[in-house]
């Protein structure tokens, strides 16, 4: 098994934290890596320092490539996505790393046009020695942002995220994050809870690369990293429910949360997240006889 889906085991891992694990409370919010890339300026967003990777200081380097600035800064929405480091021949960046764990890895994609078209992009990436992304195009259809997130386990001082474009072609980012997550974030063990009905234990998360395709905040509002705690994205559920009459928005949950000890943090979600739910819908007359909401 590759990569885990992160959304098929978002369920047991949620009922998990309340018995299972044990979270550190001593985890710190990190100052670094968060990576301007191919300016010499840091951008200060949500809180965060993007450290510009032309000139960067010591605790991380770039390999072979070429910083670029688009040539049309009205079409760029935010100071991150100006400017990108483009790679033409295989290259990396390093990370003087000295905490070894799962380390969350977030790539930012903004497909400027100008000087070179971005979207004539094709590449791969892997970080400490796993494969991430794969002939991967970020196409400029949207004309927007593309966001890729994982969680990567690092055994290793000066792990490396290694850019390799395919042949004729080139690779490029905007932005990296790469950061510790806290201890205890994911569990190593898991309740199967699959499509096919496995409900098996699977054991040894921690050694694999997890790659998020949803974020779901159940009866709630999208959250904006700006309002994480650990700078995530929530989209809400209803689109993905799949009779939309099965359930309905618990009423908003206003007092004061307690988390326990050794339960979740409000690193495992943002306390908004925890605020919100779905009920099962128990009107006969919408949800016949048996209450089921997928
Ligand atoms: C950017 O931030 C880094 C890390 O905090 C610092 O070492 C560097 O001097 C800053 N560069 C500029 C141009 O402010
Ligand atoms: C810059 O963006 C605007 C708006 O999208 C567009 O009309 C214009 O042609 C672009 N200029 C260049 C040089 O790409
Ligand atoms: C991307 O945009 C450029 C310039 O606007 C255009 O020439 C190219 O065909 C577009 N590519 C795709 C895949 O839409
Ligand atoms: C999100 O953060 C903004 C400020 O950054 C704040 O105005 C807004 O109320 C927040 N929303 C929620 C749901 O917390
Ligand atoms: C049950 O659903 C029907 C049809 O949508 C609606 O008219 C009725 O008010 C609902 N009853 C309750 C108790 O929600």
């Amino acid at each position: 098994m590759g990569k885990l889906q992160l959304h098929r085991f978002l369920f047991p891992l949620l009922v998990y934290f309340s018995s299972h694990l044990l979270l550190s409370s001593a985890y710190t919010l990190p100052h670094e890596y968060f990576i301007n890339c191919g300016s010499s300026s840091n951008t200060t967003v949500n809180g965060r320092i993007f450290v510009g990777d032309v000139n960067s200081g010591s605790s991380f380097s770039v390999g072979r490539s070429s910083p670029v600035k688009d040539d049309n800064l009205s079409t760029a929405a935010y100071p991150l996505y100006q400017t990108d480091r483009i790679f033409k021949q295989e290259s990396f960046y390093e990370f003087q790393t000295t905490v070894s764990g799962t380390y969350l890895i977030r790539f930012h994609f903004y497909p400027f046009s100008s000087p070179i078209n971005l979207a004539d992009d094709l590449f791969d990436v892997s970080a400490s020695g796993f494969s991430l992304l794969s002939n991967f195009r970020v196409a400029n259809s949207s004309n927007s942002h593309v966001m890729k997130e994982f969680a990567v386990p690092v055994q290793v001082e000066n792990f490396r995220i290694d850019f390799t474009p395919q042949e004729s072609s080139f690779g490029f980012v905007n932005a990296i994050e790469v950061f510790p997550a806290p201890n205890g974030f994911f569990p190593d063990r898991v309740v199967g809870a699959n499509p096919a009905g496995h409900s098996g234990t699977y054991k040894g998360v921690l050694s694999q690369v997890l790659y998020t395709i949803h974020r779901i905040n159940v009866g709630g509002l999208t959250i904006t990293p700006d309002n994480d705690t650990l700078w995530r994205s929530w989209i809400p559920d209803d689109a993905y429910l799949y009779f939309s009459g099965a359930a309905k928005n618990s009423e908003f949950y206003s007092d004061k949360l307690k988390y326990q000890v050794g339960g979740a943090t409000t690193y495992s979600a943002p306390d908004h997240v925890y605020r919100t739910a779905k009920e099962l819908n128990t009107n006969d007359s919408i949800s016949s006889n048996f209450f089921n909401a997928t």
